[in-house]
């Protein structure tokens, strides 16, 4: 394989010669949103896009790295920010390094013991997820994008399966226009 580039556009997040993009709507990830709606706002909610994602894939083959932007639109579902699914991955010893590079908001984490740390993101923080724990990315800002290049191991792979069912121990929700974590009513362990 020869070296090659992209190019990221700091002000829409959309990445050049692109391999894979992703579109997120409220409808391919309702189960991921814990506070309560009845069935009517749901199906209100079901174009909502979310975010999307531009990928630079290499084959998935030890030694490879592949890369993305995310872009999170403003928003909430009942309160509840607009954010990432989150995942584990699913070639658990995976790493992976985050970088915001517009906007403001938290990244979550979560290990397989139930720790929980939660990480303030603006533009310039850089953050260093290690492997075996879950993570997500959450816009707190409901007026702005956020936008962050995420780096990973091409063969890292994404395990949904907690995170749908349980979620992460904490929620982030607006309470009087502000951001506040809150226990998540669906996680037990
Ligand atoms: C990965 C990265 C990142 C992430 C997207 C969308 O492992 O590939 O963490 O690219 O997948 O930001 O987040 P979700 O996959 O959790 O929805
Ligand atoms: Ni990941």
């Amino acid at each position: 394989m020869q070296p090659f580039y992209s190019l990221v556009n700091f002000s829409n997040g959309k990445v050049t010669d692109y391999h894979n993009k992703a579109i997120r709507k409220y409808k391919d990830m309702e189960n991921f949103f814990k506070m309560y709606l009845t069935k009517d706002i749901k199906a209100n909610l079901k174009e909502k896009t979310i975010y999307e994602s531009y990928e630079i894939r290499l084959p998935k083959k030890n030694g490879n790295l592949s890369w993305c932007t995310t872009i999170i639109y403003p928003g909430d579902i009942a309160g509840e920010y607009f954010m990432t699914k989150g995942h584990f991955h699913k070639n658990d010893i995976s790493a992976e390094l985050y970088l915001c590079i517009q906007g403001e908001g938290y990244i979550i984490m979560q290990n397989h013991e139930g720790k929980f740390i939660d990480c303030k993101i603006v533009p310039g923080k850089a953050i260093s997820v290690p492997p075996e724990w879950g993570h997500r990315v959450i816009n707190s800002d409901k007026n702005n994008k956020l936008i962050f290049v995420a780096v990973y191991a091409s063969d890292a792979g994404h395990d949904y399966a907690f995170i749908e069912e349980k979620g992460f121990k904490k929620l982030l929700i607006s309470e009087n226009g502000k951001p506040k974590f809150i226990d998540n009513p669906n996680y037990q362990k």
